[in-house]
């Protein structure tokens, strides 16, 4: 996970410890039998902010995947949504498909520009999102919160319905290793209405931390 404020409500729900670790800057907190690993990308020391988007979640991957080898990585957070796909604040989706980047863009010949695009593996979602009461919807990702009118362009052409900073970069760890791998996003803003996103993001973080909070908490305890 990227954000504090979207991992302490599940921190505190698991009553989950910080493991000590050399692992950079990377927070690791788990369950007593290490069942269930929490894992933050940190804070950057220079800025003293979260760190985000797909280099720190990349790092983090490796790291959690590497040092405790889980059956499946869930990488969970909040992403802005399109008020013209009828989706609304607070809705929680989980990845169905693929997921994919939407601000790589490469044209070069040759294989780049859909290297660039990805297309990662996710797990059936189907199941989980029926009994859970998630929607699923296809996630793209990008290292900007705004969006270029390109972004926009690739995120209409390819039907996408939530976008936010990670998905990507930790389903490409996770298809090294042959990891299982969902994503589980709650909605904060509408990246097709005139509003400003950061605006609306910092209103309704609690709204949508406390909605992502509760789905993933019936989703763990179903799971472990
Ligand atoms: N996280 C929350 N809202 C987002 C947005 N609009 N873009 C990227 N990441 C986000």
């Amino acid at each position: 996970m990227a954000m504090h404020e979207e991992a302490l409500p599940i921190i505190d729900y698991f009553g989950l410890e910080k493991v000590s670790s050399n692992f950079y800057p990377i927070e690791i907190y788990t369950n007593k039998n290490e069942s269930l690993i929490l894992s933050l990308n940190g804070k950057s020391e220079e800025y003293k902010v979260d760190n985000i988007g797909s280099q720190a979640a990349t790092l983090n991957t490796f790291v959690v995947i590497n040092n405790f080898k889980p059956n499946i990585v869930i990488n969970c957070g909040t992403a802005g949504c399109f008020s013209s796909k009828k989706a609304k604040i607070g809705d929680v989706y989980i990845a169905q498909d693929k997921v994919i980047y939407h601000d790589r863009r490469i044209s070069i010949p040759g294989g780049y520009s859909e290297y660039g695009m990805g297309s990662y593996k996710v797990i059936d979602s189907y199941d989980i999102s029926k009994k859970f009461g998630l929607k699923q919807g296809l996630i793209s990702t990008g290292d900007s919160f705004d969006l270029s009118d390109e972004d926009m362009r690739i995120m209409t052409d390819n039907n996408v319905d939530i976008k936010e900073m990670e998905a990507a970069a930790v389903a490409w760890v996770c298809s090294l290793h042959n990891t299982d791998f969902t994503a589980i996003k709650a909605v904060t803003d509408f990246v097709d209405l005139p509003e400003t996103t950061s605006e609306l993001f910092l209103k309704n973080m609690e709204l949508a931390a406390g909605n992502l909070r509760n789905k993933i908490v019936d989703i763990i305890e179903y799971l472990l």
